[in-house]
């Protein structure tokens, strides 16, 4: 496994596989990995002849000083991690590497109103700060596939969205969410639950669960009411949102026979942990 932290060394390393065409998988994370980001490294490895993996706690998409300062760090655990998922390439970029003074990586396009729900509505100016140094990277290591995971539904919306704007040559591709036993869906925020609190996590995932059950005979405004509802009875948890989206557009679906896919997306916070998990229900 290479590691690089500057740009030009990277560039020059993934040259040779660009010139006999073959063909790069790229994934972008924060750091503190997870069994879900080792999937999306083996979904690469599997599709791909050459994978980089990414760890750069992005500043730019925290809406919250304090958010940014408690992002769990584990670089050294990281890495030993992506070497034995058999990982080829590790980019590990100081901030003024990856936005040097005055070098413009800002991103200006429109999100399609993708960014304003759910997400967008809670984090302020978060999807701007993701398509920022998702493009930045994009531009360094010119993959032909980019692996996001489910669980961050509309950033890969979002994602996708830019790549196509843009022609990027890059294909965006989801993978499944990966789950703890009690079905919490993984996330680096997790290292910051206590044992106690990640079985509580675990209500997100059953109250989707209870969703997907409830729209064969509730509208989906009651449906949405109802999750608001069943989540609030647990002591400990606070609902942020519950919505039944448009799975292309994340508008709130008016109904379950018009949009061609639905997905429910949800945010709660336990503790000052802040979790969001979603499952598509139709598409
Ligand atoms: O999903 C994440 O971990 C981040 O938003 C990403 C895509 C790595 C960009 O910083």
């Amino acid at each position: 496994m290479y590691l690089f932290k500057k740009i030009s060394t990277l560039i020059r390393f993934l040259e040779s596989y660009r010139n006999k065409n073959r063909p790069i998988g790229f994934v972008p994370t924060m750091g503190a990995l997870h069994e879900g980001h080792l999937s999306l490294v083996r979904q690469s490895l599997e599709a791909t002849q050459c994978t980089v993996c990414s760890i750069f706690v992005n500043p730019t998409q925290f809406n919250e000083a304090s958010d940014l300062e408690k992002y769990p760090r584990t670089p050294a655990k990281d890495l030993t991690m992506l070497y034995k998922a058999g990982c080829d390439v590790v980019f590990m970029p100081a901030p003024e590497e990856v936005y040097p003074p005055g070098l413009d990586t800002s991103v200006n396009i429109g999100f399609a109103g993708l960014d304003h729900p759910m997400e967008g509505r809670f984090r302020p100016g978060h999807f701007q700060g993701v398509a920022q140094v998702v493009k930045r990277l994009l531009d360094i290591v010119e993959p032909d596939k980019l692996l996001m995971g489910q669980k961050d539904y509309q950033q890969f919306l979002i994602v996708r969205h830019m790549a196509r704007v843009l022609s990027l040559p890059t294909e965006v591709v989801m993978a499944p969410t990966v789950r703890e036993k009690n079905g919490l869906a993984m996330s680096s925020r997790n290292q910051r639950l206590s044992p106690e609190q990640r079985e509580l996590a675990a209500a997100l995932r059953q109250t989707l669960q209870k969703a997907a059950k409830w729209i064969r005979k509730y509208p989906p405004r009651e449906v949405e009411q109802k999750a608001i509802q069943a989540l609030r009875q647990y002591p400990g948890i606070e609902p942020e949102y519950f919505q039944l989206a448009d799975g292309a557009t994340l508008q709130p679906a008016p109904d379950y026979e018009n949009p061609d896919s639905i997905v429910a997306c949800a945010a709660i916070w336990i503790g000052g942990v802040r979790l969001i998990d979603n499952m598509i229900l139709k598409g």
